[in-house]
């Protein structure tokens, strides 16, 4: 096992009424001005606006509203809520949304305390900020586990780059299941398997042998393929989607990432084609996954072989550790079907994107078992249509 050091910074409040009953006492050790962030208005329609505009004028807050944050974030709409916070002296920031909303907000938080351009000061300073208007986070849709780590995803438009800007840490989160009931099932379905993917690139980074942290990753892979088949049969109910909910934070909170270097090539070739699509992050995953992971199959053979047996319930008898991890794949390929997202690109509405500029502009990751080329990443991508 790799040496690690492990702290955690985020305070997790789970469970149905979690705003009503932890939201007051954290507003009491925060300024006066918030900043109250959303996205295109589905918070407006399910009460959840209501909700928390109401907590917030008992807390007796100044509240700016900034909202219109779109899915994939764009870096100009960080620089939109960044301005408005300096105007308006912003002392909080209060996220209300999925990873998108949660995502940009991280950034505000630091380009509002900065007078370097973020993008640069990160990205060709390789420097990282040090301060941050504190946040809170509500999740009103799962998948990303956004609202337990710093990492944001931006899409810098000029440039064609979906990428990684580091920001704050949450003070706390809020996850209330009941909150997360009124999103699509298309995004339900989407936020899953965005979950279960991030599993999966943990898994498959190195050390790749049988260790702690990947025997908790099989368990939450297991977790989120039962619970997305059971909210598919029933989605008003609310039980498999807490567990979603919580599933989807585990995988993302860097707990299953302990004494390990990830893999995420899947990520960073769909995040690329985000940046020239704008396509939904989970379904792109979906996609890309099988079709990698064939290229992959004989530097992965061994995680994959265990995935077979420990995540799909695949019987180990008389076969080869070949086999059962091109049973993993079929399966996986089967369950992508099967829950209704989409196999291939065309399915998704892209048809001729600029598969070798995605390609050539892809991050090559240091941790998966396989080091990619651009080409190969290429024909990853064809084989997608
Ligand atoms: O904008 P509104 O109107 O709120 O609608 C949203 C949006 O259209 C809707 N929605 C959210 N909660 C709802 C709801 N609709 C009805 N009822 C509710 N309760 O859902 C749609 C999608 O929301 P979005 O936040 O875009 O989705 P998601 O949570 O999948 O976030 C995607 C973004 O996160 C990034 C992705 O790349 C993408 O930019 N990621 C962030 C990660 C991180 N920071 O750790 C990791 C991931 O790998 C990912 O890259
Ligand atoms: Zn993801």
């Amino acid at each position: 096992m790799n040496s690690f050091t492990y702290s955690y910074p985020t305070k997790v409040y789970f469970g149905e009424k979690a705003a009503k009953s932890s939201l007051p006492a954290e507003l009491n050790k925060v300024g006066k001005n918030v900043m109250l962030a959303y996205g295109g208005g589905s918070i407006k329609k399910n009460g959840v606006y209501d909700e928390l505009i109401g907590i917030l004028k008992a807390a007796g807050k100044n509240v700016t509203e900034f909202s219109g944050i779109m899915s994939n974030p764009t870096y100009k709409k960080v620089q939109e809520g960044a301005q408005l916070a300096k105007e308006n002296a912003v002392d909080f920031i209060l996220a209300v949304g999925g990873g998108s909303v949660i995502d940009c907000c991280k950034v505000i938080s630091a380009q509002a305390k900065l007078s370097d351009d973020l993008w640069e000061f990160e990205n060709e300073k390789h420097e990282r900020p040090s301060e941050f208007i504190p946040m809170g986070a509500v999740v009103t849709a799962f998948g990303t586990g956004a609202e337990m780590n710093n990492g944001a995803v931006i899409t810098h438009e000029e440039k064609k780059i979906k990428g990684a800007l580091w920001g704050a840490f949450y003070d706390f989160a809020i996850l209330d299941p009941a909150y997360t009931m009124t999103m699509p099932m298309k995004q339900v379905i989407s936020g899953s398997f965005d979950a279960l993917s991030h599993c999966m690139e943990t898994y498959m980074g190195s050390p790749g042998g049988t260790n702690l942290s990947d025997e908790i990753n099989e368990a939450c892979q297991r977790n989120i393929i039962r619970n997305l088949r059971a909210t598919l049969i029933a989605p008003n109910d609310i039980n498999p989607r807490s567990e979603l909910v919580w599933a989807a934070a585990m995988a993302e909170n860097g707990m299953l990432k302990i004494g390990k270097i990830t893999d995420f090539q899947a990520h960073m070739l769909e995040h690329q084609l985000g940046a020239y699509t704008n396509c939904n992050h989970g379904e792109g995953l979906a996609v890309i996954h099988p079709v990698l992971y064939r290229h992959m199959l004989s530097e992965a053979q061994a995680q994959f072989s265990r995935l077979a047996v420990n995540v799909w319930g695949i019987s180990p008898d008389d076969k080869s550790e070949r086999q059962l991890a091109e049973e993993f794949i079929n399966a996986l390929a089967d369950f992508i079907r099967k829950v209704g997202l989409p196999t291939k690109f065309s399915e998704m509405g892209i048809s001729n994107a600029d598969f070798k500029a995605i390609a050539d502009s892809t991050v090559i990751t240091g941790g998966c078992c396989k080091k990619f080329t651009k080409e190969e990443l290429q024909e990853v991508l064809n084989e997608c249509c």
